[in-house]
């Protein structure tokens, strides 16, 4: 669950790091939901559009691989427009999403539930980073776990590896995940992804720091602070920061941090995958890598697991 709290305890613990950090899960509150929708629709974020794409594409073999009527789990549920294609072709008997925006989910299941009467949508309001209880229908059909978005990519590759260790727990014998992973491609391109030129990902970021101020009582002075992506290469991740511009301090919740000028707050990792590597680490985490859909530019790939 997402509580004042443990908020409060994770923005305390990460800007007290020598190399000062926050989880990116807190990006979205209502308004930086509303901002990643933002993002969506912008012309030099790809991601979305590709992983579209492909879903139109492939649902065919997508659905047959999932198989239908069936539990759909789905993490990270915000928009829900991939889902209906899912929903559309497999006829699932539940659906189950999962995701930290409370206003977000309660929009998605809302919208779902007027488009498709017939379906059993129980919403799940959690991180799934951590193991969560998901309440699991009894049917006959296959457990599919849909994890779009490249949010993956938010972890580590060790800690991806947990991630789908423990998925693959929860799922049991049988059990499949449909994971959209975002591909290594042209620092350029990457580049430009996290650079929109209407400035929305900054505002995204930097958003941030408002949620800090406004929910925990920091005096963060947002322009102060400039947003700074870049492709890291040799970890193959987006990376994105604050950086302070001057020497200041900043009070949250009884605590002080000090910046330098230039030193920076560490976000977001944004992980990119080979079609190889993701796989690779797939069964390192005990699943069989079965099929991949790749959209027409080869620019975002769809992973289809089963539990081995
Ligand atoms: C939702 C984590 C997949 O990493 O591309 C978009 C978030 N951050 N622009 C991504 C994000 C900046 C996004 N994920």
């Amino acid at each position: 669950m997402v509580s004042a709290d443990g908020f409060r305890r994770d923005v305390i613990a990460g800007l007290s790091l020598p190399q000062k950090a926050l989880p990116p899960k807190y990006f979205y509150d209502a308004r930086g939901s509303r901002l990643f929708e933002a993002i969506c629709r912008l012309k030099e974020y790809y991601p979305t559009r590709a992983e579209l794409a492909l879903t139109r594409r492939y649902i065919g073999g997508i659905a047959g691989f999932a198989r239908q009527h069936g539990t759909l789990i789905e993490y990270g549920s915000g928009e829900s427009m991939k889902s209906r294609l899912l929903i559309e072709a497999l006829c699932p008997s539940a659906y189950i999403p999962v995701d930290i925006s409370k206003d977000a989910l309660r929009a998605a299941a809302a919208k779902l539930r007027r488009r498709f009467a017939w379906l059993d949508i129980r919403p799940v309001y959690g991180d799934f980073s951590r193991p969560l209880k998901i309440p699991l229908p009894q049917g006959r059909g296959r457990r599919v776990v849909y994890f779009p978005g490249s949010t993956i990519g938010n972890l580590t590759p060790e800690e991806a590896r947990a991630f789908l260790r423990m998925t693959r727990r929860q799922l049991g014998p049988g059990g499949a995940m449909l994971v959209g992973v975002d591909l290594k491609k042209d620092a350029n391109v990457l580049h430009a992804a996290y650079n929109d030129a209407r400035g929305v990902t900054a505002a995204f970021n930097l958003n941030l720091l408002a949620r800090i101020n406004r929910e925990l009582g920091g005096d963060f002075k947002l322009r102060r602070f400039r947003h700074y992506a870049f492709y890291n290469a040799a970890l193959g991740r987006i990376e994105m920061h604050l950086v302070s511009l001057a020497p200041q301090r900043v009070n949250v919740g009884g605590h002080r941090f000090t910046f330098e000028a230039g030193e920076s707050i560490h976000t977001e990792n944004s992980y990119k995958y080979s079609v190889e590597g993701f796989r690779a680490l797939a069964r390192s985490a005990g699943f069989r890598a079965g099929e991949i859909w790749l959209d027409p530019k080869r620019l975002f790939a769809l992973h289809g697991l089963v539990a081995a």
